[in-house]
């Protein structure tokens, strides 16, 4: 059966919005499937778009109405399949999309084919984008698929949450806490928690699916083992039934030491049954894998934070990374699961640079060769989730070194979309560009022969082209909260708009997705989609200037992430902002070049040339690799002091310059929307303009140099 949606006029709809009437009692069937989701999206879709209820009909034959447009695969419907060529489909493999124009006898009519159902809803939503967009809907021949394989999100549900009633500081609604989906702990109220299913998780199941986002681990990484038990486990099912349609599976973080946690009991280890080789602990992760699978099938698998910020892990019981991630693999392999083991670790024993510590660790167990003489230690099913660079999600950071590096193992590259460090829910900061430069950065990867890889960008490295690794992973840290909007700042569902498409299709470019966002969200008026483009294209760079520029690293006041201190904390020294800034009277910023810590070594040849040495390094990141002198010449001419202070100063004029733009926008924005915009733009401009007065007032009593005067007065 083909789902045809009745449009007889759908190529016309930027010239006119012709009148049709909706099939009665159509709009019932399907509900709980994939096609039946992909069905009611272009009912709403089309019926918003022309303004006009759209009506549906079945089709057995060939007798399709003029201006249909027709969803499905050709199991699904014997047309689908006389009109798509069989090597098309071949080619787009399990999740891909045919958007195809076709005429057949006096009709013409659209096709929207996968060779799944899931594929047939990602082209659905393609389709309706190209209409949201106003781009061209006749001659349509669109072949898509997906880059990567696993497009996830981390959700840290109790963690940098910037869009919820934990964000907005209300009070809890029915005992709601800011987080997207509801749990109701042991014995609590259900009437708005968990198995009921909130009509905000379809939206969010909605707006996942229009992306491609095909998972979502639903807790923190600072895991807490409720989410392991019985009740939770009953609930976890009902939201995976709920997203199930919409192609998106559960998966969940956990704590390396849950068999100890009593709430398991009888079924509870002691520490000396951790043994990650012994049958306890192997046995024990398999039984709750079990339990898990019976309710939830298609259970995707773990996320495990071990060792890192206190967390446990292997190394607490005398082993390695490798051990533990490949116990509780081999505990899950049986079920078709997988452990994403993240990477994010800082022993400050292993090296005085926190930067190198991550690859030290994991970079020998990639290595060691196996005794059937392969190499590399960890099991086929676990994949190493790596943050994009070696400090942590700060707004500009080089790639992580082990990008490329980790040539037997599958490596996740993970994102944060929540703007932890890039002005949570107050600055706009589009982070499009940044995903965009983190994956098409050149790792210059080589083989073993020295030889420079063909394919090497770090998007090559994820999507497995460049190492051929059969498994291929991107996870973004979500933005997700209960607040109205979903992500807190209207702006900041661009960045998950943006993480999604990149996810599937990495060499997209930030400004485009940004067009198409903007079409999508605010406006398709010329003039107001160049100019939100406009505005948010430079928000990242700006963001950089006026917080962390030219590479210094972690500035922020301690806790929140949001306000700036670079003086001395009390707490530990690899977080404090004089560790990364190493301010002093000839300069700032970290050596870390072969004279210094040396992390430039971590990378393949060309960048570790590139990092190493001051006069090539990037000037945007070049206090992340030297202490520069304050004198330093840039390429422009200016001392590097002179360069500081202009991009701090520049980074806060370009927020005044959004924020009377934004203004200047009213007659063509709702009002609320507008006025809420409007109001973080305010705070923003104040923000920006803190951190700017209060790092550079900082750097002064070091740099013993004036402001200089070109610049204009700090406020
Ligand atoms: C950062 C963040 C934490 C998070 C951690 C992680 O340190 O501030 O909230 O738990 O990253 O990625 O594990």
């Amino acid at each position: 059966t083909a789902i045809v949606v009745e449009n007889a006029e759908a190529n016309q709809v930027h010239r006119h919005t012709p009148h049709l009437a909706m099939a009665p009692g159509s709009s019932e069937q399907l509900v709980e499937t994939t096609l039946g989701a992909a069905r009611d999206e272009l009912v709403r879709g089309l019926g918003g778009l022309l303004d006009q209820p759209v009506p549906v009909t079945t089709v057995d034959g060939d007798n399709i109405p003029d201006g249909s447009v027709m969803v499905g695969t050709p199991t699904s419907s014997p047309l689908v399949d006389r009109v798509t060529s069989a090597r098309d489909l071949a080619e787009i493999g399990d999740e891909g999309y045919l958007i195809r124009s076709v005429s057949r006898g006096k009709a013409r009519f659209t096709v929207i084919a996968g060779n799944t159902d899931l594929g047939a809803l990602y082209g659905t939503f393609a389709f309706l984008r190209l209409m949201q967009t106003q781009k061209p809907i006749e001659h349509l021949h669109i072949s898509e698929s997906p880059k990567i394989k696993h497009r996830l999100l981390n959700n840290w549900e109790t963690e940098r949450l910037y869009a919820g009633n934990n964000a907005s500081g209300l009070g809890g609604l029915n005992g709601e806490s800011g987080a997207i989906f509801n749990f109701a702990a042991t014995g609590a109220s259900t009437d708005r928690n968990l198995p009921v299913i909130l009509d905000r998780y379809i939206v969010v199941a909605r707006a996942l699916a229009s992306l491609g986002i095909n998972g979502i681990t639903i807790n923190n990484v600072n895991a807490d083992n409720a989410y392991l038990t019985s009740s939770y486990i009953a609930q976890e099912a009902a939201l995976a039934d709920a997203l199930r349609p919409y192609g998106i599976k559960l998966g969940l973080s956990i704590r390396y030491t849950a068999p100890t946690d009593g709430r398991f009991a009888p079924d509870t280890l002691t520490n000396s049954q951790l043994d990650p080789y012994g049958a306890d602990f192997r046995g024990w992760w398999n039984r709750r894998a079990q339990q898990i699978q019976t309710a939830i099938p298609d259970f995707m698998g773990l996320t495990v934070k071990a060792n890192s910020e206190g967390q446990p892990g292997p190394q607490d019981f005398g082993y390695d990374h490798g051990d533990g991630a490949n116990a509780i693999a081999a505990a899950v392999a049986p079920l078709g699961m997988t452990v994403h083991w993240r990477t994010f670790v800082y022993n400050a024993e292993v090296d005085n640079d926190r930067l190198k510590r991550a690859y030290l660790e994991f970079g020998p167990i990639d290595d060691e060769v196996q005794p059937d003489g392969a190499r590399g230690r960890f099991a086929d099913n676990v994949f190493l989730q790596t943050k994009n660079g070696p400090l942590d999600f700060q707004a500009r950071e080089p790639i992580h070194p082990m990008f490329g590096r980790m040539e037997n193992t599958n490596q996740a590259l993970e994102l944060q979309i929540t703007q932890e460090y890039t002005g949570q829910n107050w600055m706009l900061a589009y982070l499009g560009p940044m995903y965009e430069e983190i994956v098409k950065t050149d790792t210059y990867a080589t083989d073993e022969n020295g030889k420079l890889l063909k394919k090497r960008l770090v998007g090559n490295i994820v999507d497995g082209t460049a190492q051929h690794h059969p498994d291929t992973a991107i996870v973004g840290v979500a933005n997700l909260g209960n607040a109205d909007n979903l992500t807190g700042h209207h702006f900041s569902q661009a960045n998950l708009f943006a993480f999604g498409r990149q996810a599937w299709n990495w060499t997209l470019s930030s400004a485009d997705i940004a067009t198409d966002w903007v079409r999508m969200t605010w406006s398709n008026d010329k003039r107001v989609v160049d100019t939100i483009q406009k505005m948010m294209m430079g928000s990242w760079e700006a963001l950089v200037s006026y917080q962390t520029p030219l590479g210094i690293g972690h500035q922020f006041a301690e806790g929140a992430h949001y306000r700036p201190d670079p003086a001395d904390w009390a707490g530990r020294d690899d977080w404090s902002p004089i560790y990364y800034n190493k301010a002093d009277t000839v300069g700032l910023g970290f050596d870390r070049s072969p004279n210094g810590s040396n992390l430039a070594a971590q990378y393949f040849p060309r960048l570790q040339q590139r990092y190493g040495d001051i006069d090539s390094v990037p000037e945007n990141l070049l206090m992340w690799f030297h202490h520069v002198p304050w004198g330093h010449r840039m390429d422009n001419g200016r001392t590097f002091w002179d360069e500081l202070v202009y991009r701090y100063q520049m980074g806060v004029q370009y927020v005044t310059w959004m924020r009377e733009t934004w203004d200047a926008l009213q007659p063509d924005i709702d009002a609320r929307r507008f006025a809420e915009v409007r109001a973080k733009l305010a705070v923003h401009e104040a923000d920006a303009a803190d951190w700017r007065d209060t790092s550079v007032t900082y750097w002064k009593e070091f740099s013993g140099r004036d402001i200089p005067v070109d610049d204009g007065p700090l406020s």
